[in-house]
C-alpha cells in the first residue's frame, strides 16, 4: 500500500494530479489516501514526487537511479529502429546467453498493461532436444488432424519450417485468461521485448502458428511445464542470432496507417 511521509512531503500535490483513480486527494495542501478506492500500484505518485515522500509498504516505490536523459539523435534512432526491425527466421546455432534474454524480458515489464495487471509471463525454451521434439509433435498433430496443411508441406517438400524457422530459442508468452486484457497486454509486452531484443542483435519472429499449436496440441503440453489453471499461450517468438539474413533496405509498407481525423 502507498504511504506518504508527511514529514518529507512539500505539499506540491503533484501526486494528486497524476493519480489515475483519485486514490490520492488533496486535504488542504496535503495529499491524503481516500478510503475505499482501488490503487493500481502504478507508482505514478512516487515517480512525480520531488521529495521522495512516497513509498510502497517497506519497499521503495521508485528505482534508485537517475532519470536518464535522451541523447540528441534518439528520436531519429528510435524511428530507424522501428523501421529496420524485421522478422528473422534463419538463425545461427550459437547460443544466446540467458542473461541477455532475461534482461530484455524484465525490461518489457515497463510496458503498459490494463489496470497495471501485467498478466504476461514467459516460458523460454532453449533446449535443442525439446525444440526438436516440439516440432515432431506438431508435424504429427497437423498431419493427423489436417490443421494448416502448409505446415507439413512446407517442412517436408521445401525444407521450410514456418512454425519455428531454425530458431535455437522459443520465447512463449502466457497469461491468465481472466485478466482484463490478456491478449493486448501480452502483445504490448512482446512488442516491447522484440524491440529490445533486436536492439541487442537478437533476431526474432512472431510465431502465430506456434502460439495456436501450444494451446491445441496435447503432446506439446506434455513437453512443456504445465500452465497454471485458466492460463493460455497468447504469443510466441522464434529467437536467436540471425544467419544469412541481412537487410540492406527498409521495405515498402503497402498498407500504411489509415487515419480519419474526426
Ligand atoms: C501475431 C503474428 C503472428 C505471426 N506468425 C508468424 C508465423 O507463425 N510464422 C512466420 O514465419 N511469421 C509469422 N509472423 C511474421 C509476419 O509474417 C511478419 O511480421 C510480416 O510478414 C512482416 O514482416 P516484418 O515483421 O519483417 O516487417 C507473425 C507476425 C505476427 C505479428
Amino acid at each position: 500500500m502507498i504511504t506518504v511521509n508527511k514529514e518529507l512531503c512539500r505539499g506540491c500535490l503533484a501526486c494528486v494530479r497524476v493519480c489515475p483513480f483519485t486514490v490520492l486527494q488533496a486535504e488542504g495542501k496535503m495529499p491524503e489516501l481516500k478510503e475505499g478506492k482501488v490503487c493500481l500500484k502504478c507508482m505514478h505518485c512516487a515517480a512525480a514526487c520531488p521529495a521522495s515522500a512516497i513509498s510502497f509498504g517497506d519497499r521503495e516505490a521508485v528505482l534508485d537511479q537517475e532519470l536518464p536523459r535522451l541523447s540528441e539523435g534518439f528520436k531519429e534512432e528510435l524511428e530507424h529502429h522501428i523501421m529496420t526491425r524485421r522478422s528473422y527466421r534463419h538463425f545461427k546455432e550459437t547460443p544466446v546467453s540467458r542473461e541477455e534474454i532475461q534482461h530484455a524480458l524484465e525490461l518489457a515489464s515497463w510496458a503498459p498493461s490494463a489496470k497495471n495487471q501485467h498478466p504476461a509471463k514467459w516460458m523460454v525454451v532453449d533446449s535443442k532436444d525439446t525444440i526438436e521434439a516440439m516440432m515432431q509433435a506438431i508435424l504429427e498433430y497437423v498431419k493427423e488432424t489436417g490443421t494448416s496443411p502448409e505446415i507439413a508441406s512446407e517442412y517436408e517438400e521445401e525444407g521450410n519450417n514456418v512454425v519455428m524457422g531454425t530458431a535455437p530459442i522459443l520465447i512463449l508468452c502466457y497469461a491468465r485468461n481472466n485478466a482484463i486484457n490478456s491478449p493486448q497486454d501480452v502483445a504490448i509486452a512482446m512488442s516491447t521485448a522484440e524491440l529490445l531484443l533486436q536492439a541487442r542483435g537478437i533476431g526474432t519472429c512472431w510465431a502465430g502458428y506456434l502460439t495456436r499449436l501450444c494451446n491445441a496440441v496435447p503432446k506439446l503440453q506434455e513437453l512443456l511445464p504445465e500452465l497454471p489453471e485458466n492460463n493460455s499461450f497468447y504469443g510466441a517468438f522464434m529467437a536467436g542470432y540471425p544467419e544469412g539474413e541481412t537487410y540492406l533496405h527498409i521495405p515498402q509498407r503497402l498498407k500504411r496507417a489509415d487515419i480519419q481525423w474526426v
